[in-house]
């Protein structure tokens, strides 16, 4: 741990924290309800909506990806377990791996099915795979179970927050919600 680590996150870095947790809220659970409709007209639109806003997760993440290797994270409290501090560290960098590997999947898995994904209906995006439907197949249910992980990784980094404020009482969920800190 370095001490010339800042004190706080950038702003754009809670901004880019706070949009990707509502997108990704959104997207998943727009994905697990039309993933069970009866085939429609409704249901196409949704899929297009999804695969939009997945696409746009994906720059985004990226774009988090490329802020968060050049602007470093703030210390760890002081005389935090190291157990905690390689448990959070580990936690973090497996959310950035799905967040890039869950719109991934998707893609990949629409290209395998033969369905091109045409971003907000203008710009058609190159195929990344050979239509082949087997595989296509296989890559939906990796999309799903990648989308379970997130929501059992979440789980854990969202009481891990609410641990440090209830019962640590330090500032580490004051620095991605700095009124708190304030108060
Ligand atoms: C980060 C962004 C994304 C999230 C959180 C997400 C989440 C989900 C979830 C939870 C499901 C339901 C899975 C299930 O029922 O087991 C789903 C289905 C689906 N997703 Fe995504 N997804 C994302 C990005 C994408 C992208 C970029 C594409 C394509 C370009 C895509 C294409 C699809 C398709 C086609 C289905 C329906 C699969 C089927 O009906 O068999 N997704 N997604």
């Amino acid at each position: 741990m370095s001490s010339s680590r800042p004190g706080s996150y950038t702003r754009t870095a809670i901004r880019l924290h706070w949009l990707l947790a509502l997108g990704l809220s959104a997207t998943l659970a727009l994905g697990f309800y039309m993933s069970d409709l009866p085939f429609s007209p409704a249901k196409l639109q949704y899929y297009s909506w999804h695969k939009w806003a997945g696409i746009t997760l994906l720059l985004l993440a990226v774009f988090r990806l490329g802020w968060r290797l050049t602007h470093p994270a703030p210390a760890a409290p002081a005389g935090m377990p190291a157990w905690q501090h390689a448990a959070s560290e580990w936690t973090h960098r497996l959310l950035y791996l799905l967040m890039l590997a869950i719109p991934l999947s998707g893609w990949l898995m629409s290209s395998a099915k033969g369905v091109p994904t045409v971003y907000f209906g203008v710009l058609p995006l190159p195929d990344l795979l050979e239509r082949n439907v087997e595989l296509g197949k296989q890559l939906g249910q990796l999309h799903g179970a990648l989308n379970f992980g997130l929501l059992g990784l979440v789980a854990l980094h969202a009481a891990a927050a609410l641990k440090h404020y209830v019962i640590d009482r330090d500032e580490v969920l004051g620095r991605m919600l700095p009124f708190l800190n304030k108060a």
